[in-house]
C-alpha cells in the first residue's frame, strides 16, 4: 500500500480542531478549483501545524485547502493533472467516505483492482495523486485538508515521502 500513500507519525495538533470549530461554520465553499469545492486556509494559520511547518522548509507550499464534498457524490477515476503528491488529513467522519486507489483500473474492463486509503483520525497522510484513485461519499459532507506544493515538478510522491520519513515526522 505503500507505493499509494503513505501515514505520518506526527499527528495533527491545530488545524483539526481549528478548523471544525471555526473555519468551515464561517466558509460558503463557493470556489471551484480544479473541479473541486474549495476554500484556502491562511498561511500564518497553516505554518502552526508542526507537520506543514516543516515539510514546507524542504518542499515549499504554494496553498493548503479545505476541499468540500457534498453527500452522496462520487469523484470519476483520475490521476490529478496539477500536482504530484500532497498531504492529506481527513476532518470529517471516516465511515462515510471511501478513498480509493486501483492498480489496473481501465474504464473499458468490467473489474479492476482497488485498495482503500482508510483514514486514521488526525493523521496526516503523503498521498500518491500519480496513481489512479476516486472518492466516494456518502451521507455526510466531508471535508479534507490538503496542499499543493510550489514546485510540482520536484514534489514528486517519492521525494516527499522519504523527507518526512528522514525528518521523522
Ligand atoms: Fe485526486
Amino acid at each position: 500500500m505503500e507505493k499509494f500513500f503513505y501515514k505520518l507519525n506526527r499527528q495533527c495538533g491545530y488545524l483539526n480542531t481549528h478548523c471544525l470549530d471555526h473555519f468551515i461554520a464561517e466558509k460558503s465553499f463557493s470556489n471551484i478549483i480544479h473541479g473541486f469545492n474549495i476554500e484556502k486556509i491562511e498561511k500564518t494559520l497553516w505554518k502552526k501545524e508542526i507537520v506543514l511547518h516543516e515539510i514546507d522548509k524542504n518542499f515549499p507550499i504554494k496553498d493548503v485547502v479545505i476541499i468540500y464534498m457534498e453527500p452522496n457524490k462520487c469523484y470519476k477515476w483520475h490521476r490529478d493533472r496539477y500536482r504530484l503528491s500532497t498531504i492529506n488529513l481527513l476532518l470529517s467522519a471516516n465511515e462515510s467516505s471511501y478513498t480509493l486507489f486501483s492498480e489496473n483500473y481501465d474504464n473499458d474492463e468490467d473489474q479492476s483492482n482497488i485498495s482503500r486509503l482508510k483514514y486514521e483520525p488526525n493523521c496526516f497522510y503523503v498521498f500518491n495523486t500519480q496513481e489512479i484513485h476516486t472518492v466516494m461519499n456518502f451521507s455526510q459532507p466531508r471535508y479534507m485538508i490538503s496542499c499543493q506544493f510550489n514546485d510540482a515538478a520536484t514534489s514528486d510522491y517519492q521525494s516527499v515521502k522519504e523527507y518526512c520519513k528522514v525528518i521523522g515526522i
